[in-house]
């Protein structure tokens, strides 16, 4: 097969602790199986690449990141005691911009975010169903709330205004609801295989394998969430094997802590997305065990980029105890978005998955470093 390059990112605080583990085990998988994989790490964009050269990457940093298969990302944000986010947020900012940009540069239009409790993982909530959580969210990662558009008037004057705009298109609205459908069915494909049959209610009282949940605030944003149900209803036709629900974002929030074993899909703006997934993260044990990924299902010519959904922790960065298994289960998703191309990726990502999960269930729960438990992993990939 043709080599697969990879452009690794550390960025920062606990970045570049997690990425660590992520290399090692890419190592241990790619000597195993003679895979054809290769990659070059960056040490942009990171806070400390701004400090040296006073700007957050090189002009031509989006140029250079497309020549690669996939962009596996640490994270990214000043560990250093002062709160960042006020000053890497502003336009022209420091290390958090090129995150935005590599998602608009590469039209990595699909956030996946999936939130499974999955055995040895810390289970936050008493209830015992929790066990069954296992849901996927995803977000909208195009427009939406993030489309930076607005500004400042007469800034720090008492009669300030802010403004900030959202822009919700037909056309990114149709995609993410149809990927979302999409999801469902092949998730009710697996889960069939796996003999874990579900079941959801539609409307009409029939039992489906599966099920779509869209979440807006139509209530109060009522134009973007009236454009979200319509689309919702229209694409739901092409899908009758999939049962569809509808929550405002506030009572999704409520019910993602009641019952989050009652949902399956879920569909969400970039911001709304954005808030339900660190919500989701802890419903799956927490930010240390919390996968993602930003993908761009439909240009090949573009990266799609690989990261945990937590961020740089600035409050653990630099004493070697973050978690890896959220950057662990990224890399493993990320091996298996490659092996499209190359199925002995596919394979490798399975067999990272299945040790990274193994792992958890014999000793989540530990206190652990970060290095011992990729090498614990990377044990389990040996034997
Ligand atoms: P965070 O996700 O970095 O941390 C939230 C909490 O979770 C902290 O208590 C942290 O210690 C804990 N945590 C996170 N990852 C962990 C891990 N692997 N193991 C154990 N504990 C873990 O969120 P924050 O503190 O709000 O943000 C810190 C910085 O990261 C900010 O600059 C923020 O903007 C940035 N951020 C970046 C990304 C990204 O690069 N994709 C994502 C989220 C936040
Ligand atoms: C995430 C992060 C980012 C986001 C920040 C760092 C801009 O919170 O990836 O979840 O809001 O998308
Ligand atoms: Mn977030």
């Amino acid at each position: 097969a043709q080599t697969t390059r990879i452009a690794v990112t550390p960025g920062d605080g606990i970045g570049p602790e997690v990425v660590a583990e992520a290399v090692r085990c890419l190592e241990t998988l790619r000597t195993k199986h003679e895979l054809a994989l290769e990659w070059t790490r960056f040490p942009w964009p990171s806070h400390a690449w701004h400090e040296d050269h006073g700007v957050s990457w090189p002009e031509d940093a989006l140029e250079q990141l497309q020549q690669y298969d996939a962009i596996l990302l640490g994270a990214l944000g000043d560990p250093g005691p002062i709160d960042d986010n006020s000053r890497y947020l502003l336009s022209d900012s420091v290390s958090l911009a090129p995150l935005l940009d590599m998602r608009k540069g590469f039209d990595q239009w699909v956030c996946e975010r999936p939130a499974r409790l999955l055995p040895g993982a810390r289970q936050y909530l008493k209830d015992d169903r929790a066990k069954d959580i296992d849901m996927l969210v995803i977000r909208e990662n195009s427009e939406g709330e993030y489309v930076g558009q607005g500004g400042r008037l007469r800034p720090g004057k008492p009669d300030e205004v802010a403004t900030q705009m959202e822009v919700f298109t037909r056309r990114a609205t149709e995609r993410i609801i149809r990927y979302g459908f999409e999801q469902a069915r092949q998730r009710a494909g697996e889960r069939i295989q796996e003999g874990r049959t579900r079941s959801f209610r539609t409307l009409d009282g029939r039992s489906c394998e599966s099920q779509v949940c869209v979440i807006t605030k139509r209530n109060a944003l009522r134009y973007w969430g009236d454009m979200y149900t319509e689309v919702f209803e229209e694409i739901s036709q092409e899908f009758p094997d999939v049962a569809t629900h509808h929550e405002l974002v506030d009572a999704a929030c409520m019910k993602f802590v009641q019952s989050p074993w009652a949902f399956d899909v879920v569909v969400a703006s970039n911001l709304q997305g954005d808030i339900l997934t660190d919500l989701a993260a802890v419903l799956s044990g927490g930010m240390g065990v919390a996968p993602s990924c930003n993908l761009n299902p439909t240009n090949p010519d573009m990266p799609s980029m690989f990261e945990p959904t937590h961020g740089s922790a600035p409050d653990i960065a630099g004493q070697g105890i973050a978690d890896p298994t959220a950057m662990l289960f990224t890399t493993a998703r990320m091996l298996d978005w490659l092996g499209r191309k190359d199925p002995v990726l596919a394979k490798a990502g399975k067999e990272l998955f299945d040790a990274v999960a193994a792992d958890l269930a014999a000793n989540g729960g530990e206190q652990r470093a970060t290095r011992q438990i990729g090498e614990a992993i990377r044990e389990r990939l040996q034997a």
